[in-house]
């Protein structure tokens, strides 16, 4: 087997390995939260990987694996994605990412040739937000410090990031040490499954990202009254459940009623208690709405909570909304598309220039350097999903396209 080719299957293997026990908590799904002993194990074999490849490795204090290669001093160009999963999740989104990092590294390293800037390959801790109720902790607490208060939150069993991070072995006094310094990072590049069908459709195996769209997250704790299933007529409840059902419908009639951009998605409910016969006096939604615009996402936001408080009203259940994140939509640098389309029409595929729907650290990593991002086709557009497949040929045109980019930056930089 050519070196070369071999780069895409082992990167597709070795997420594979990835996605069963011990880098998963569930045995019959890839399940690998934020700061859990999966995501500890998975730190352990990719480090392995990475120091095979040549990097110097370290785990940062909020919890992102870091390898690098290079002078010590030299800003870094970071090649990095996620390594945190959804419950159920597919084994490419964010690791295939990460490996390709580590590809793109054991070649360069194997040439021998040094780049002008450092090189660093990052596996963020936390880009889904599935363990609590914000994301990209990992990539946000690279770039800025954390807002205290997110050190308080809580995961489903009540265990606070402080304390998880103290189980990970992290002390949570020095989690703003991970925030680079200014010049630090000289640009950021991520390569990740596309997740939708676009590259698919026109039968392209790389496409090139231009923008990621904006996202919101809202979570809406409804308080009712529990009650008798039998002995409760219906005039008389005020059923908290009831209340979160027709607010998963409000949020779909709202957006389907915006532009095609926009979209909104209730994928978490909570109950205290599951019961046939209590009528539940609690329920608690999350709601996530995205759109192309800051402004689109900001109105329809508006209108959800409108809609919310009034049928909440109507209903005589208490509601209380909460803004847990927003983050602003983030354009990838000229530039660097330039630079990226370029690296992918010199590995012969004609470059196809997409908006990301799906959130990415790369817009978070965006506030302090200039980012790009490269996508690789995913069969059927399917992700967050075990179906989720990407194919070792695709990811090895990724990697020669990386690895084009950055000879074309590190001419630049000579
Ligand atoms: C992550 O996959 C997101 O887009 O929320
Ligand atoms: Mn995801
Ligand atoms: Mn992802």
């Amino acid at each position: 087997m050519d070196e070369r080719e071999g780069m895409g299957r082992r990167a597709i293997a070795r997420c594979d390995v990835l996605g069963a026990p011990p880098y998963s908590l569930a045995v019959d799904r890839l399940d690998r939260p934020f700061l859990t002993s999966a995501h500890a194990a998975a730190g352990a074999i990719i480090g392995g990987w990475m120091t095979e490849a040549g990097l110097t490795t370290r785990i940062d204090p909020i919890g992102n694996l870091i390898g690098r290669l290079g002078p010590k001093d030299a800003p870094a160009l970071i090649i990095g994605s996620h390594i945190d999963s959804v419950r159920d999740a597919g084994r490419y989104d964010g690791p295939l990412g990460v490996m390709i990092g580590v590809e793109c590294a054991q070649a360069l390293h194997r040439r021998g040739r040094p780049l002008p800037f450092a090189l660093e390959v990052v596996a963020f801790g936390d880009e889904e937000g599935s363990r609590f109720p914000v994301s990209m902790m990992g990539s946000r607490g690279m770039t800025a410090p954390l807002p205290l208060e997110q050190l308080e939150l809580t995961d489903a069993e009540g265990i606070s990031v402080a304390e998880a991070l103290t189980a990970f072995g992290l002390d949570p006094v020095r989690v703003n040490d991970a925030v680079r310094g200014p010049g630090e990072v000289l640009a950021y590049v991520e390569p990740h499954i596309e997740q939708g069908p676009a590259l698919e459709a026109a039968g392209l195996a790389l496409g090139v990202v231009t923008a990621i769209v904006g996202q919101a997250r809202l979570r809406v704790r409804f308080k009712g009254v529990a009650g008798h299933a039998g002995a409760t007529p219906m005039p008389l409840r005020h059923d908290a459940l009831a209340a979160a059902a027709e607010a998963v419908l409000a949020v779909e009639r709202v957006c389907a009623a915006g532009p095609v951009d926009l979209v909104g998605t209730v994928g978490r409910l909570l109950t205290p208690i599951a019961a046939y016969n209590v009528i539940l006096g609690e329920a608690e939604i999350g709601v996530d709405v995205r759109a192309a615009a800051d402004s689109t996402r900001d109105a329809a936001a508006a209108a959800i909570r409108r809609e919310i408080e009034a049928l909440a009203e109507r209903r005589g259940v208490a509601v209380e909304i909460e803004v847990a994140q927003a983050l602003p939509a983030c354009p990838c640098d000229a530039h660097l598309v330039d630079l990226m389309e370029a690296a992918v029409a010199s590995v012969g595929v004609s470059p196809l220039r997409l908006v990301s729907g799906a959130g990415h650290d790369a817009m978070v990593l965006a506030r302090i350097a200039p980012v790009a991002m490269l996508f690789i086709r995913c069969a059927g557009g399917i992700s967050h999903n075990p179906a989720e497949h990407a194919s070792a040929a695709d990811a090895d045109l990724a990697c020669r396209a990386m690895l084009a980019f950055i000879d074309r930056l590190a001419e630049e930089h000579a």
